[in-house]
């Protein structure tokens, strides 16, 4: 398999804006995703022109424009085997956007598809209207183009995907990286991103329909690892250096445990951009939709450590073991300039001390007729969560009645951990995800800025997301 994780960079360019259709498109029923639970307000339309119009690279920024068409295509996942995918641009995952912070991200989506879409940017701090839940805008029919345009505001790793009827449009092969650069990144000797993920294939190499109540209880995980959309990548890398790898975990359910060989490595930052100060370890736990951006290397020559996820018990009925989802070979030596400053960036503590929690989120489940468990917030399925007030710092209790495993995802805004279980974490940072083990409480702030209107937060199972577990709020000043 080619090596082209180093590759694909799309987006700087520029270009007069263009507007979007969107807030005028019908609503889809029958034909398109299944069960619609959200509906976006009545003037949806009108805060959406708002943003657009608000939009403006910062002094010395520009405005990045991406053309980015959602369709049916051939993809080989497995090399030599066609599969019928859909993708952005013709790829899975679709291109990295790149920009910097400062800049206003323009992106043109034509949808392709035989059913309505939208992209959600994770991680990304935008206005609500360009957030692309189905709480702020109608999702996009077949045949329609929307645009989202937005100010890029902080430095990290981020990613895109639909947010609707998502077990089937994420796993088929809709989603990418977004890459934000900070002015004062470390420079090290190459950087490459990785968008890991599964995909369940039969037979014939086709992506399974969703279905079974495995599946339906532990989030699909399916058994060919893929590295940007391929399996059995290899890596190559030059004796002596060390890279930044930019790591997405994009799967639909599985936890990767990342390790490289057993190889120390060292992480530089998170879900929200660079922690305070590099940490080493030998591996790293990803939930999914979590990334993690990571200095790798110096290697031998002739070195071949495996980039594999380590056996984690996420307590699914179907069992954890440990596999491969690349090789990284070592090449010749080549000359190293990299530099891993001692200090990255200082984050402020959002709490200090005894801090008592605003609310409480409970996981948790309950037993349905139709689906055997539905997953839920609050003991109901797509909780109504009271509104947030801009300016009134959050000190979220987000606990785990279940015996398994969850990925909290917060929209919009970044949260830091204050402590799992009663303990601090590791180290401070600023995340959008988080897990949240068995039958565990985890206590996060976050401080609502100035951006109403309707946000979300929800398991990043997708399957979980899907049958409920997940909470509405508004934002409200
Ligand atoms: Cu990546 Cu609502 O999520
Ligand atoms: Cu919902
Ligand atoms: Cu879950």
């Amino acid at each position: 398999m080619p090596d082209d994780s180093r590759h694909g960079h799309a987006g700087h360019g520029h270009g007069a804006p263009h507007h979007g259709t969107g807030g005028h498109a019908a609503h889809e029923h029958g034909a398109g995703p299944p069960v619609m639970h959200h509906a976006p307000p009545a003037d949806a339309a009108a805060a959406y022109s708002r943003a657009y119009e608000a939009a403006r690279p910062a002094p010395g920024g520009r405005v990045v424009t991406v053309e980015l068409e959602a369709h049916e295509m051939d993809w080989e996942f497995v090399a030599g085997r066609r599969t019928r995918a859909w993708g952005y641009n013709g790829r899975v995952p679709g291109p990295v956007l790149d920009a910097n912070v400062g800049d206003v991200l323009e992106v043109r989506l034509t949808n392709s598809l035989p059913e309505a879409t939208t992209i959600h940017w994770h991680g990304l701090r935008l206005p609500a209207p360009m957030d692309g839940t189905d709480m702020m805008q109608h999702p996009i029919p077949p045949g329609e183009t929307f645009t989202y345009r937005f100010a890029l505001l902080d430095a990290g790793t981020f990613w895109y995907h639909p947010h609707v009827n998502e077990t089937v449009q994420l796993e088929r092969g809709l989603y990418g990286a977004l890459v934000v650069r900070g002015r004062n990144e470390p420079e090290l000797d190459a950087e490459r991103v990785l968008v890991l993920d599964d995909v369940a294939l039969d037979r014939s190499g086709q992506v399974k329909p969703p279905g079974g109540w495995i599946e339906h209880h532990d989030g699909r995980q399916g058994s060919t690892l893929l590295v940007n959309g391929r399996a059995e990548s290899e890596l190559m890398i030059a004796a002596g250096q060390v890279e930044r790898w930019r790591v997405v975990n994009a799967a639909s359910a599985r936890y990767v445990r990342l390790s490289i060989g057993g190889r120390p490595f060292t992480i530089l930052g998170t879900d929200g951009g660079l922690i305070e100060a590099p940490v080493t370890v030998t591996e790293v736990l990803l939930a999914t939709a979590d990334r993690v951006d990571l200095a790798v290397g110096p290697f031998a020559e002739g070195e071949r450590p495996d980039v594999e996820s380590l056996a984690y018990d996420r307590r699914t009925v179907a069992r954890a073991k440990r596999e491969r989802f690349a090789t990284l070979r070592v090449g010749p030596a080549a000359p190293s300039r990299a530099v891993i400053p001692r200090t990255l960036r200082e984050i402020e503590p959002l709490v200090a001390g005894q801090v008592t929690p605003t609310r409480e989120v409970h996981l948790g489940f309950k037993l349905s007729l139709k689906h055997g468990v539905d997953f839920v917030v609050n003991k109901e399925p797509h909780h109504r969560d009271h509104p947030v007030k801009v300016g009134e710092l959050q000190v979220w209790d987000v606990v785990n009645d279940t015996m398994m495993d969850h990925p909290f995802h917060l929209h919009g805004f970044f949260f830091q951990v204050v402590e799992v279980n009663g303990e601090p974490p590791a180290f401070r940072s600023w995340e959008d995800t988080v897990n949240v083990p068995p039958k565990s409480r985890v206590r996060i702030a976050w401080m609502p800025d100035d951006r109403p209107g309707e946000w979300m937060y929800h398991c990043h199972i997708l399957e979980h997301h899907e049958s409920g577990m997940m909470g509405h709020f508004a934002v409200v000043r």
